[in-house]
């Protein structure tokens, strides 16, 4: 049986730590804001848009939802970015992806104040992540980075690989390990010998978006297995990248539900209350 990286537990620890500088900074007249976007009725990015706004409210954060309607125009959307870059009570901006097919989701982000983008998804802030030296990390691969050292999992000169190559949580997830020192691979669609790469993997990272494709046979015993993945399997049960079975070979295995999810979450809290401190 793997040792399960609790990243229920963990976000919970790093909210509360995170709630105490809120309530600090709010003493102080600077209660952090975020403004978050929904366009359209996807029933996944509005469950994802409620669990945010909770969670900013459980710490002290200030959140404005702008819900828009599905035949909102490109004009129309980046309108409500420009006003919200000019407000100054509102320190962060996210926009929940993917939007409705017409409108540009590059052109949004580009649009997007680098300095208020919490999601760091604008160019400028990929750079900044490249060269390493940035003010916002994207929360989903630093929610990553969170669960391994809280978990006392050192990747200096490991073997990680990342499945997954995108950049919302593939590439920034790769440089980030690189950052810690480790020696990375990121495998994807295309990649021959796909099984064997993974086997030699210390820590493998799983961001496919499809349902249990991470089998048994893939994983060196002993490693850490990070599944970002959130998927339906075939009865419609939540369940991620990685197969239940890898239990048996990994040496440490987050959950889904309960492992990245909530990390995710604590990350844009905390890129939040960076934007409002700087
Ligand atoms: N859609 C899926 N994940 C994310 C995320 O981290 N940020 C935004 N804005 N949209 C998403």
């Amino acid at each position: 049986m793997a040792q399960k990286i609790d990243g229920k537990a963990i976000a919970a620890a790093v909210r509360a730590e995170l709630k105490e500088q809120v309530a600090a900074m709010t003493a102080a007249g600077n209660t952090p804001g975020l403004a978050v976007i929904l366009v359209g009725d996807d029933p996944a990015s509005r469950v994802y848009v409620s669990n945010k706004e909770k969670a900013c409210a459980d710490v002290g954060i200030r959140s404005e939802e702008f819900t828009l309607p599905a035949d909102t125009t490109q004009e129309q959307l980046l309108e409500l970015v420009h006003t919200l870059n000019a407000r100054e009570d509102i320190h962060g901006i996210l926009c929940q992806l993917p939007l409705p097919k017409h409108l540009d989701d590059k052109a949004v982000i580009a649009a997007i104040a680098p300095e208020k983008d919490v999601d760091a998804f604008h160019a400028a802030n990929v750079g900044h992540i490249m060269i390493g030296d940035y003010t916002f990390l994207p929360c989903t691969p630093a929610g990553v980075m969170e669960l391994l050292h809280r978990s006392n999992i050192d990747v200096a000169g490991k073997h990680c690989v990342v499945i997954g190559r995108s950049n919302i949580v593939g590439k920034p997830m790769a440089m980030l390990l690189l950052h810690e020192n480790a020696t990375v691979t990121i495998c994807h669609s295309r990649t021959q010998n796909l099984k064997e790469v993974c086997r030699g993997a210390d820590v493998l990272v799983a961001a496919v978006g499809r349902a249990k494709f991470v089998t048994p046979d893939m994983v060196k015993p002993g490693a850490a297995v990070i599944d970002v993945g959130i998927n339906r399997d075939e009865n419609g049960k939540l369940c991620g990248d990685v197969d239940p079975a890898v239990d048996e070979v990994a040496g440490w295995l987050t959950p889904v539900p309960g492992g990245v999810g909530p990390m995710t979450i604590a990350m844009l809290l905390k890129n939040t209350v960076t934007a409002a401190q700087k």
